[in-house]
């Protein structure tokens, strides 16, 4: 509550306007006058304010903060914002995956986790999750998977059946789908999950030289899950749950971080590493490459405005600075071209100029026009040019995160690895990872969620999947099924 007088309340021509209350009538109860322009505007404005929703990742929610590197990783990149002691500034947005933008935040589902670090070089996006693995390897099935999560055509209903179906034909799941039916397929909050780059990327140092990196960030909060029932609890009661936590956190000063460590392989290790260390399907065991610490990423900002700050973010896994790059990972080489695809339908062409996109560095691109500029371009328009226009520093800035390939073109699965599979890396996850009481809550979790309307012979079907991932715990996913059958 204040005592000042406010400000005059302005059309979004700035001009003060008479009543907000009122509209423009012949008479009090006359009719309203068509050049009652401030009415007009209310109503047009109000038809606008949607903007069509991420495909996958609709709902989420997000803060600013900061990254502080506190050790030295200068040996493995030259990446400015990765040099010992340097602070950059963050956007951070959490997500679920398949649900819609005003669906429950404690469905179970992966949680993305988006980093956009606003560097001296530009903008540098990890676009992750908060998992170290996918569900597919290959990006042409990706499209159908977020389909078989979604809903169906006639019913607008989303279906276990189809999820299952999906699933268990394509077996290079099992790893994702047993670290989602376990205890982090529901993160307690946002606060309380790591947040993991996933694929394999490039890191390139001053000499030139190249490493494999991939990116974890470790909760300092704790890892902390919701069990199944109190998250359907959750689901009726607070939708917007982790939202309201990571708002109210930071509006009492609690600033959550992440220590960010680095799995580093070099550069020739991966022809002969015994996984593919591309196929996001798969971990890098921590005893193979262990985790080396770099930094701590902590947010201490909300937002001032939701739909101008985080609905209108757009994180694009192919903003790789200088020292950083991608990988041969083919679901990460597809994700460079999508995203920014999907930002220019979602966003429009000039979707970097919207304040929360835009570069804290220099942009001199030759971009030009297009719906909602509002940089001012300059002459000269073209490269190359006599006047002094921007050209390449190739000096500064070589063309260096880049890999050897050859080969025939070729449609193919990975297979040239010596432990190349569908399942030992899951059935690693449940019997090495987790102890019993996890265990037994993913079998209670898997059961119940098949026991939900699959159908056969997918049901069959998923409790070879399981047998595949761990006998034991397939048949006792079979057995636990067959009781919430008979209890029907
Ligand atoms: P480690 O014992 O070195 O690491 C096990 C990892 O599992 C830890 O990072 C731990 O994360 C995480 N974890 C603990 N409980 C669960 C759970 N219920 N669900 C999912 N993850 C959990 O083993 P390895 O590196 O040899 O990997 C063994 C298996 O662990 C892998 O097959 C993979 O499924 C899983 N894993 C491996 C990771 C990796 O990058 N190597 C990362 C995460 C999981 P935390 O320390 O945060 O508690
Ligand atoms: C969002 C495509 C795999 C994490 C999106 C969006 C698209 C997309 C089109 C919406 C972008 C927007 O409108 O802003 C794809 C494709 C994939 C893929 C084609 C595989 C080929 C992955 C993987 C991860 C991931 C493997 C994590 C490791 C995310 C996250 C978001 C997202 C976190 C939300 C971004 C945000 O917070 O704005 N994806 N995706 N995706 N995806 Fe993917």
């Amino acid at each position: 509550m204040t005592n000042q007088k406010p400000e005059p309340t302005t059309t979004n021509s700035g001009i003060p306007v008479s009543s907000n209350e009122h509209s423009l009538t012949v008479g009090p109860d006359g009719p309203i006058v068509l050049h009652d322009h401030y009415l007009l505007e209310q109503m047009a404005t109000f038809n606008r304010e949607r903007i069509p929703e991420r495909q996958p990742h609709a709902k989420g929610g997000g803060a600013h903060g900061h990254f502080e590197v506190t050790h030295d990783v200068s040996g493995f990149t030259k990446a400015a914002f990765l040099q010992p002691g340097t602070k950059t500034d963050v956007l951070a947005r959490f997500s679920t995956v398949a649900g819609e933008r005003g669906s429950p935040d404690t469905w179970r589902d992966p949680r993305g986790f988006s980093l956009k670090f606003y560097t001296t070089e530009g903008n540098f996006d990890l676009v992750g999750n908060n998992t170290p693995v996918f569900f597919l390897r290959d990006p042409m099935k990706f499209q159908n998977f977020i389909r078989s999560q979604k809903r169906r055509a006639a019913n607008n209903l989303r279906d276990h059946d189809m999820q299952w179906d999906f699933w268990t034909l394509s077996p290079e799941s099992a790893h994702q789908v047993t670290w989602l039916m376990g205890d982090r397929g529901i993160p307690k909050t946002w606060r309380h999950m790591n947040g993991y780059g996933s694929h394999t990327y490039m890191w390139v140092n001053a000499q030139g030289e190249r490493f494999w990196v991939k990116y974890h960030f470790k909760t300092d909060q704790g890892i902390d899950f919701l069990p199944q029932d109190e998250a359907d609890r959750l689901a009726g009661a607070d939708g917007d749950y982790h939202q309201r936590d990571l708002f109210d956190s930071l509006e009492k000063g609690d600033h959550p971080s992440w220590t960010l460590k680095v799995q580093v392989m070099p550069y020739a290790d991966a022809k002969d590493y015994r996984f593919n260390p591309f196929d996001l399907t798969k971990v890098w065991p921590h005893g193979d490459y262990p985790l080396q610490e770099v930094g701590r990423l902590t947010l201490d900002r909300n937002v001032t405005d939701y739909h101008s700050e985080i609905e209108q973010a757009a994180f694009q896994p192919n903003n790789m600075v200088p020292g950083t790059g991608l990988s041969p990972d083919k679901m990460l080489l597809a994700r460079g071209f999508s995203y920014a695809d999907a930002h220019r339908a979602r966003l429009g062409v000039n979707y970097e100029q919207i304040p929360v996109n835009r570069p804290k560095s220099p942009v001199n691109s030759y971009s030009k026009d297009g719906a909602m500029r509002i940089d001012l371009a300059a002459d000269p328009v073209y490269s190359p040019n006599s006047y002094g226009g921007p050209a390449p520093d190739v000096e500064k800035y070589p063309e260096d995160a880049v890999w050897h390939s050859d080969g025939e073109l070729v449609r193919s699965a990975y297979t040239l690895h010596a432990e190349d599979d569908d399942w030992g890396q899951a059935g690693t996850l449940v019997r090495e990872v987790m102890d019993d009481a996890a265990r037994q809550r993913l079998v209670d979790n898997a059961a119940g969620h098949l026991a939900d309307g699959v159908s056969e012979p997918i049901l069959e079907r998923a409790f070879e999947y399981w047998r595949n991932v761990d006998t034991e715990i397939g048949d006792r996913i079979a057995a636990a099924v067959a009781e919430l059958k008979d209890g029907e």
